[in-house]
């Protein structure tokens, strides 16, 4: 059972495998937070809980004169703006007689099996119903407006535990929510770190861990998109926690949009983590009747360090977040036309390209920007996803049957949300485009966004598609998106509705996903925004891997795959070999270090073949057949972060093991050579203690293998790097 009522003292507890979650509606009706943490009895904890007379902090008018009852200091479990509590706040509404101060307390509540969904957004499910269920708890305003349904999705195996809010408007009257976030969780003591995931474009995902100190710590993003800048996944640990000891909290949002979260140490020393849609341009109006779900958070705890804690997204999010034939089955190794020939191509050249690609066992081409339209460069031409026969030479269906008779398979590149103001669509509907009137639009990479909040202009973007997909054998689609948003203003909502635009965006976006992958159930959809722009756990349940980020550089990857791997798993991580020296930094790799960390994610090419020698293209050969051979390791293995490359000076290292623990693989990649430096070694992890193990044909205990390690092979050139693969005797 992983959900325990105690109905006569309205108290909720919600436990998974290792971890505990528990609320209870107190005799206000109050709803307070009583515990997260490690799972333990199901007792009622509201005995952690002291009362005392806050001065300044007022009282709720149902505590008559109890000075010590106030809703500032307690743990909410989801707070409401104008309640009395001044920290930030998970819900502000405003009535219609423009008060927006607001009071929940306790309805009613429901048990029922299995885990929920919610309409139009992405969500963690399960396919077992005896190990998931979901809470249901209503509040109400004490203005009697509207209900507030806190959905909590308990996936017992997973050790997740999921939320979402659903407002109802049962007043007859328009509301306005100004801010409905989708997480609210109180610590009462304790210091804690804060791990954040900054970035920009070409460096994304940097791993930054800070003290929470007094006031509010918090990231998002008011592009339009989760962003390159911010990631929507936040960790808070203990300050003495490492990666192997010690508690975590992991936080993670649904979402591909627009968000916020925050960590807020109050000055009675308690920490209350937000998360959610970013409230800045965010406005929704709720009509009588109506209702509004946020979008999906997802809650992790562990006690054993940020390993345990990534293991756990990265389980789910493999298994019950991402859909479709390409969850389970293996992903083939693909050649990207960008890095090699941008937009300077012909069919002939892509086919000389796809033949040597055919020749070193690649098994997916793929036609990246530039084959529809007038797009010669990235000024013009996007809109009209027309092909370009001219350019190609041939019909779309043709150049995909000759790249399938070489024994490839076909993929083709598309950014549905843009368009360039020359073209044809643009000239015929300049309204379509998000533009605010009597202002000109901000330009970003020459394009504008089309307004996808609008049904009919999905429509016609769709068709257009499908006219393309459905002329030619086409097993793969990148879905790009290259700027953030600006001029957020819809030719098709009243004034009112203004504040609606970025969200219905974002809904209209996974619409058009989720009819794609209906219509094409075979279609592998990676996920693209200039890198990885869109990131996101949201964009996970639509495409099962996401380009990482446009900076192929190894060593620069290095620390994006690093910091991505705390929130999400490697089969989601996008990741080529490219051209050396390297286009964005100019750096030079060996070969083999860019297929090593490539391989760490999913695994492709981005480079023109047809300038490689035939000793590379050997080299190549073999690195895809290790790449096969150790598939299943790499993609439904654990990975482990062995260290930080941001702070290690020798050699960074990470590893797989087998869930089995029978087998792992530790790749090392030396950052610098030392003459006649001192030796290193690096200690494995995840092993049997008492198992033997053969590496390099000789025998090692598992525990010396962890508690020792093992040296690593001297460097002899920069960048050098090494896969040692291990097996169970
Ligand atoms: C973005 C993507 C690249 C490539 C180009 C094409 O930058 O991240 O991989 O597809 O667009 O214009």
């Amino acid at each position: 059972m992983a959900i325990i009522l105690d109905n006569e003292n309205k108290v909720f507890t919600l436990q998974t495998d290792h971890s505990m979650y528990q609320m209870k509606a107190d005799r206000y009706g109050v709803l307070l937070h009583t515990w997260f943490g490690k799972k333990g009895t199901p007792f009622d904890h509201s005995y952690l809980i002291t009362y005392a007379d806050r001065g300044f902090s007022g009282n709720p008018y149902d505590a008559e004169n109890e000075r010590t009852y106030s809703l500032d200091a307690l743990p909410q479990e989801y707070s409401s703006f104008g309640s009395g509590d001044y920290r930030a706040s998970s819900l502000k509404v405003r009535y219609p007689d423009g008060a927006s101060s607001c009071e929940l307390r306790y309805v009613k509540h429901e048990l029922c099996q299995g885990k929920y969904s919610i309409p139009g957004l992405p969500a963690i499910y399960h396919t077992s119903e005896n190990k998931a269920e979901t809470l249901i708890v209503t509040l109400e305003d004490t203005r009697k407006h509207f209900y507030v349904h806190l959905y909590y999705g308990v996936m017992e195996d997973l050790d997740i535990i999921t939320r979402s809010v659903r407002i109802e408007n049962h007043s007859g009257q328009p509301i306005w929510l100004d801010n409905i976030l989708s997480l609210c969780i109180d610590f009462l003591h304790g210091t804690y770190d804060m791990h954040t995931f900054y970035g920009r474009h070409t460096m994304e995902r940097n791993h930054q861990r800070t003290a929470v100190h007094h006031g509010i710590q918090s990231i998002g993003s008011t592009r339009g998109m989760s962003s390159h800048h911010y990631n929507p996944f936040l960790i808070l640990s203990d300050a003495n926690t490492t990666e192997t000891s010690g508690d975590c909290y992991g936080f993670s949002f649904l979402y591909s949009g627009d968000f916020i979260a925050s960590a807020e140490f109050d000055t009675y020393n308690q920490t209350r983590i937000l998360m959610g849609i970013h409230p800045d341009n965010f406005h929704y109006c709720l009509e009588p009747g109506a209702v509004f779900c946020s979008p999906e958070a997802a809650m992790a705890y562990s006690e054993n360090g940020l390993e345990q804690l990534s293991h756990i997204f990265h389980k789910a999010y493999r298994n019950n977040l991402c859909r479709g034939k390409y969850k389970n089955t293996r992903r083939p190794v693909l050649l990207n036309s960008w890095e090699g020939v941008y937009f300077d191509f012909t069919g002939e050249k892509l086919l000389n390209m796809a033949k040597d690609a055919a020749d070193m066992g690649i098994e997916l081409f793929v036609m990246d920007d530039g084959w529809f339209g007038k797009r010669d460069n990235d000024v013009s031409g996007l809109g009209d996803w027309i092909v370009n026969e001219k350019k190609l030479g041939c019909t779309l269906g043709e150049l995909s049957d000759r790249i399938h008779e070489l024994g490839l398979q076909f993929g083709i590149w598309f950014e549905p949300e843009c368009v360039s103001e020359d073209s044809e669509l643009y000239r015929t509907h300049p309204d379509w485009a998000l533009k605010i009137p009597g202002k000109s639009p901000t330009r970003s990479r020459y394009q504008l966004v089309l307004d996808f909040s609008r049904e009919e202009v999905r429509t016609y973007i769709f068709n257009q598609m499908c006219q393309v997909l459905d002329s030619a054998r086409v097993e793969y689609l990148k879905w790009d998106f290259n700027r953030s948003i600006s001029d957020v203003y819809s030719a098709d909502l009243p004034p009112e509705r203004q504040g609606e635009v970025l969200h219905r965006f974002v809904l209209g976006l996974y619409d058009m996903l989720e009819k794609l992958s209906e219509r094409y159930p075979d279609l592998l959809i990676e996920g693209c925004c200039g890198g990885g722009g869109r990131f996101d756990a949201g964009m996970l349940y639509y495409t099962p891997q996401i380009w990482t980020s446009d900076n192929t550089d190894a060593i620069e990857r290095l620390t994006i795959q690093y910091g991505t791997s705390f929130g999400y798993p490697v089969s989601s991580m996008g990741a080529h070999v490219s051209q050396c020296p390297n286009e964005q930094t100019g750096r030079c790799t060996p070969i083999n270090t860019r297929a090593i960390v490539a391989m760490s994610g999913s695994f492709g090419y981005e480079l023109d073949v047809n300038h490689m020698s035939a000793e590379e293209k050997e080299t190549v050969r073999r690195q895809i057949s290790l790449f096969k051979a150790y598939y299943d390791l790499i993609q439904y293995g654990e990975y482990y972060r062995l260290t930080d490359p941001q702070k290690t000076k020798d050699y960074h290292c990470w590893q797989f093991t087998s869930p089995d623990k029978g087998e792992a693989l530790l790749c090392a990649v030396a950052l610098q050579i030392r003459p006649n430096g001192p030796g290193c070694w690096t200690k494995l992890r995840g092993l049997i203690p008492d198992a033997i193990y053969l590496v390099n044909g000789t025998e090692y205990p598992g525990d010396a293998l962890m508690h020792a390690g093992i040296p690593l092979p001297k460097a002899k050139e920069e960048y050098e790097s090494f896969q040692i693969h291990i097996t169970k005797k």
